[in-house]
């Protein structure tokens, strides 16, 4: 009776429930698989939020397929300071990226298409596709000391089947930011073989190297993603947004598609976008904190990996960092321990890197709490390395 689409193995995994358990009983926890910065201590003031979401004419009902355009232009404004001009027209408003990623599937896949994502990378991509009757095939995001694209395994991933191909820059959880030299091959690559280029650019506003956004490919039809979520810190606002990028002809037909789409569902709110511009326009006072955190946690990850028994990757944006614990040490059994000694981390299989031997840890964890967690973690993958798994 139900779709096959649908039907997951719902059990839950022995981690998470581990985790709930350890919540539940009230357990003092150091997080550091908080990924939410509503929890993290980053969140907005009450009253300015409030303020932005008050605007009087939020007791209108004005549907606009495409999103209003006062809220297109912001986004415009926003993608404008990042050195990319968009014409609002190219932009199309939703819920959460996420969604956005729907919308796009729908536009672009027939059930059993293939998409070509990065690994690693995080798992949501997986339930979107399923969720659309596409098939993710994965393409490799190689490490040498820093995070590359490889060209060629892409190139041999496409198939009679393939329809786009998703960047993730800068990646979850690696911190991977896409080179001017990797987005022209990719750019190459889409406009040969006929693919749309998607590009998540969510953490585009914490990279640490510049980054070459999607809207600046040429030649194939484009799509960048981001959203309220990532850039203000505001998930629960709920505004995100699609802009189109590429040779004219395609990004028209493509939007005048979407906009049906969209018009099927209407789903970002009035009140969310009545408030888009004014958040976007203040969104330092989320992203000014959330990179001096994010810079002291990284500081306090160099310093923890020092001498350590796991290397810190380096990353180059992003609120997550990779530790390599090495490919003896079971990932799941080393969370669980570490649950025991209270902290969170997330073990590598969750991200679909090609070895085991990893954990991503969050960034977003205010600074005493991370650098305690990280202490913990070095003391037990030392543990662990040594064969002893005992509680201490
Ligand atoms: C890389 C990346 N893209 C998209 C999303 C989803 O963002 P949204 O909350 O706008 O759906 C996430 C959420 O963690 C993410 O890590």
């Amino acid at each position: 009776m139900l779709s096959r689409r649908t039907g997951w193995n719902l059990a839950g995994n022995r981690l998470a429930a581990r985790l709930d358990a350890a919540r539940s009983a009230g357990r003092p926890l150091l997080d550091l698989a908080e990924s939410n910065p509503t929890r993290a201590g980053l969140a907005w003031p009450a009253d300015a939020l409030g303020a932005a979401l008050s605007d009087p004419r939020i007791a209108a009902y004005d549907p606009e397929p495409r999103g209003l355009p006062a809220a297109r232009e912001a986004v415009a404004a926003y993608l404008a300071a990042r050195g990319h001009a968009v014409d609002p027209g190219r932009i199309v408003l939703t819920a959460s990226t996420s969604e956005g990623y729907a919308l796009l599937l729908k536009l672009l896949c027939d059930p059993g298409d293939e998409v070509l994502v990065p690994a690693p990378s995080y798992p949501l991509l997986d339930l979107l596709a399923d969720l659309e009757s596409v098939r993710l095939v994965r393409y490799p995001l190689r490490y040498d000391g820093a995070w590359h694209l490889d060209v060629p395994a892409l190139e041999a991933a496409v198939t009679a089947s393939t329809r786009a191909v998703v960047v993730v820059s800068p990646s979850n959880p690696t911190g991977a930011v896409l080179g001017a030299a990797e987005r022209e091959a990719i750019d190459r690559l889409c406009a040969a073989r006929d693919l749309a280029l998607v590009g998540d650019e969510v953490f585009a506003d914490t990279a640490l190297v510049p980054p070459a956004g999607v809207l600046g490919a040429s030649r194939a039809l484009a799509f960048h993603l981001s959203g309220l979520s990532k850039v203000c810190g505001l998930p629960q606002v709920k505004a995100a947004w699609i802009a189109a990028g590429g040779p004219e002809a395609p990004v028209a037909a493509a939007l005048e598609r979407l906009e049906v789409i969209a018009d099927a569902y209407l789903s970002i709110s009035g009140p969310a976008q009545l408030a888009l511009p004014r958040l976007l326009a203040d969104r330092e006072r989320f992203l000014g904190p959330l990179r001096a955190r994010l810079a002291a946690n990284r500081a306090a990850l160099a310093a923890a990996a020092s001498g350590a028994p796991f290397d810190a990757l380096p990353s180059a944006g992003g609120w997550s960092a990779v530790l390599r614990i090495g490919e003896t040490i079971d990932e799941e059994g080393l969370c669980l321990a570490l649950l025991d000694d209270g902290v969170a981390v997330q073990p590598g299989f969750f991200y679909d890197f090609e070895r085991a031997g990893h954990l991503v840890v969050s960034l977003l964890a205010p600074p005493d709490a991370f650098a305690a967690g990280l202490a913990r973690v070095r003391d037990r993958v030392a543990r662990a390395a040594a064969g002893i798994w005992d509680p201490k």
